[in-house]
């Protein structure tokens, strides 16, 4: 294990009817609210009023800025930014999902930043002067809620980069599984990917003597292969629901990640796919992740053996261990695929065309990932492997 730091101060109000905690929890940090939300599945289901009738009831003020899109981009940032420091607000409530957290947590350190938000994300510098963020989230996925990282759109650019500071974790979140029930099966599916990814970024380290945090990786990923065909045959199984929302959180709190290096470099390549191509992140990682794993699985293939052990059960009687690693990665691309989400880059309509400005773009900033570095002819190699 190496030496670690861990604090998460996100206050997790999980269970039916928690909405009702906002006005108390809101009171501990500001006086006037955004409330921020995404394209519109809020006003649909109801929650958006239930919302907008406590924060009434409780006297407490608010304006809001809704039209948050998957892979939220810059140009909305730079308007709340603008709405909250005309009408004086000191707080911000993101109802949504992970772009729509995501974007609070921007307009959040945009604020009291005399220049541009973006230098944040472009490396330039760490945010440290935030306002406080909380979140009630509606599907469960990027894990936002209680992450330390935004990651944000450059629309006039087609950059998708991350931001990340500890003062950036939102002070508190409401999670209510049937604010999940009205999900569709893709987005649904897209989020369960996204938290099994988040696991195995973590999963594949190169670090020896993490058995805890190994365990309770492998515990959630298996707690999502058994709970996510759940939700996707009963959307209103609360409490299939319920273990997802949790395994969402868990997975990307960083508790998992503590005394181990983790990888990142399968979002780092996402991260490029989305800001070209605009599609959803959890379907990108579907696609990519397998190709990685193809990739890198000989610089430690004992782990490989293990993940496909401990995580699908693959039987020891394969002929090698070559052959049981990649029997796990065959067992995650049928998973993906019995869940619906599309495994190669040709399932979306995507080709090699743009291939190489991808890998140029993703290693800007140096190598990705630790399990073993990649180079931009490494990143263009894996997106081959998806194709
Ligand atoms: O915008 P609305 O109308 O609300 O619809 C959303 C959106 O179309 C819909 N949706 C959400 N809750 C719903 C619902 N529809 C019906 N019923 C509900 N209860 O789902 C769609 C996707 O929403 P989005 O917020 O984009 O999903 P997700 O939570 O997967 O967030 C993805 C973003 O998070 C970033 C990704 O890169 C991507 O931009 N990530 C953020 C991370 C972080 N901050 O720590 C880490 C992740 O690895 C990830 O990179
Ligand atoms: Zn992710």
């Amino acid at each position: 294990m190496v030496n670690f730091n861990y604090c998460n101060p996100a206050r997790i109000i999980f269970g039916k009817d928690t909405e009702r905690e906002l006005p108390g929890q809101i009171e501990k940090y500001g006086h006037k609210v955004l409330l921020h939300y995404g394209g519109g599945s809020i006003k649909k289901t109801g929650l958006y009023d239930k919302i907008v009738g406590i924060l009434n009831e409780a006297g407490i003020p608010f304006v809001e800025l809704g039209g948050v899109q998957p892979n939220p981009r810059l140009s909305l940032v730079y308007k709340g930014i603008e709405l909250c420091r005309k009408e004086d607000v000191d707080f911000i409530l993101a109802v949504g999902g992970g772009s729509t957290i995501d974007s609070a947590k921007a307009i959040a350190i945009g604020v009291p930043y005399d220049g541009d938000v973006w230098d944040f994300f472009d490396n330039k510098l760490v945010p440290h002067v935030t306002l406080p963020v909380a979140s009630v989230l509606t599907i469960p996925a990027a894990g936002s809620e209680s992450s330390d990282g935004s990651v944000i759109t450059n629309d006039t650019l087609n950059l998708k980069h991350p931001a990340s500071s500890e003062e950036m974790i939102p002070k508190f979140t409401i999670m209510n599984p049937e604010n999940t029930f009205s999900l569709p099966p893709y987005q649904t599916a897209c989020g369960a990917t996204d938290i099994m990814a988040h696991l195995m970024e973590r999963y594949f380290t190169t670090v020896g003597h993490v058995d805890v945090t190994d365990r309770l990786i492998e515990g959630t990923f298996r707690t999502m292969l058994y709970n996510t065909p759940k939700v996707l045959r009963n959307p209103n199984d609360y409490d299939a629901r319920a273990e997802v929302m949790w395994a969402g959180t868990v997975a990307h709190n960083n508790l998992f990640q503590m005394g181990r290096i983790p990888d990142w470099g399968s979002h780092n390549i996402e991260h490029e796919l989305s800001a070209i191509y605009d599609i959803a992140h959890g379907a990108g990682l579907a696609i990519v992740f397998p190709a990685w794993m193809k990739y890198v699985y000989k610089t430690d293939i004992k782990r490989f053996v293990q993940y496909a052990v401990r995580m699908f059960d693959v039987d020891l009687s394969f002929a090698d261990d070559e052959e049981i690693a990649l029997e796990g990665i065959r067992r995650l691309e049928s998973f993906s695929k019995s869940i619906g989400m599309p495994t190669r880059l040709s399932d979306i309509g995507i080709g090699d065309e743009r291939i190489d400005e991808m890998a140029e773009k993703a290693v800007m900033y140096g190598p990705l990932g630790n399990f073993k570095p990649l180079y931009k002819e490494d990143v263009a190699a894996i997106l081959r492997l998806a194709l």
